[in-house]
């Protein structure tokens, strides 16, 4: 049965000192260990750092926010997958809206970096979302099954078992306008639909699926009540210790 989880996406924010100082507090705040699996995914050069601070098998785990698609190379200022689970990461991020916006990430390219990530044993936290034009155009679900079709689905049942999806409405991404439940229940219901289309109904079982935008310490309980949001990758409420903790205790 699929787990809980809450993965906080630092993004391109804080210092080294600084982003020491927020995982120390989060580990700290979270010592009791009990609640939904936790990852925190800081900027590249603080992973290691950042690692050495999350105590060893426990629910704290360590996740990248962006991997390249090759094994190694002559790829100057990038970061292959099996560096990043070398320094100890377990999760990465793919498909994250900025990446697809401002980088031209294609479904193409993610299903490259899908397959690198996997091939060095990271678990990849998938990310689909509509911008406001196509919900207003009403197009939600076929924007968001044709993401999950030609990013996604091209994985085998045993890699597919390793993902975790993300829905971010992009019109919702540190805009403060929330999702309602409903909207983001009714979007998680259908990516779990496709899945179960796609591979089995086992599999749509097992599968987190987070929401992400605008989520915070206020909102979070509401979101995560819902039966198909099986918890978060939060932006701007994971920089605080005391909201991303409330948020990892909203189930
Ligand atoms: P936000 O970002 O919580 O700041 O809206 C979420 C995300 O982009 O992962």
């Amino acid at each position: 049965m699929r787990q809980n989880l809450v993965a906080g996406n630092w993004k391109m924010n804080l210092t080294y000192q600084e982003g020491l100082a927020l995982v120390e507090e989060i580990v700290r705040l979270n010592a009791a260990g009990t609640g939904p699996e936790v990852v925190v995914c800081p900027p590249f050069p603080f992973l290691a750092g950042v690692g050495e601070k999350l105590p060893q098998g426990g629910k704290l785990h360590l996740g990248a926010q962006n991997c390249h698609q090759k094994e190694s190379g002559a790829f100057t200022g990038e970061v292959a997958a099996k560096m990043l689970a070398s320094v100890g990461c377990e999760y990465v991020i793919l498909g994250h809206s900025e990446r697809r916006q401002y980088f031209g990430e294609t479904d193409e390219l993610l299903s490259q970096k899908l397959k690198a990530a996997l091939a060095a044993g990271l678990k990849p936290i998938f990310c689909v979302g509509e911008s406001l034009d196509t919900r207003e155009a009403d197009e939600t679900f076929d924007f968001i099954g044709q993401q999950l079709a030609a990013g996604l689905f091209h994985l085998s049942n045993e890699e597919f078992a390793q993902v975790t999806v993300a829905y971010e409405p992009i019109w919702a991404i540190g805009t403060g306008r929330t999702a309602t439940s409903a909207q983001a229940q009714e979007v998680h219901a259908f990516i779990r639909e496709q899945i179960a289309r796609a591979y089995d109904a086992q599999a749509a079982l097992d599968t987190t699926i987070l929401y992400g935008g605008s989520a915070n310490a206020q909102n979070a309980r509401e979101l995560f009540s819902q039966p198909d949001v099986d918890g978060g990758l939060i932006g701007g409420a994971s920089l605080k210790a005391a909201d991303f903790t409330t948020i990892i205790q909203s189930f």
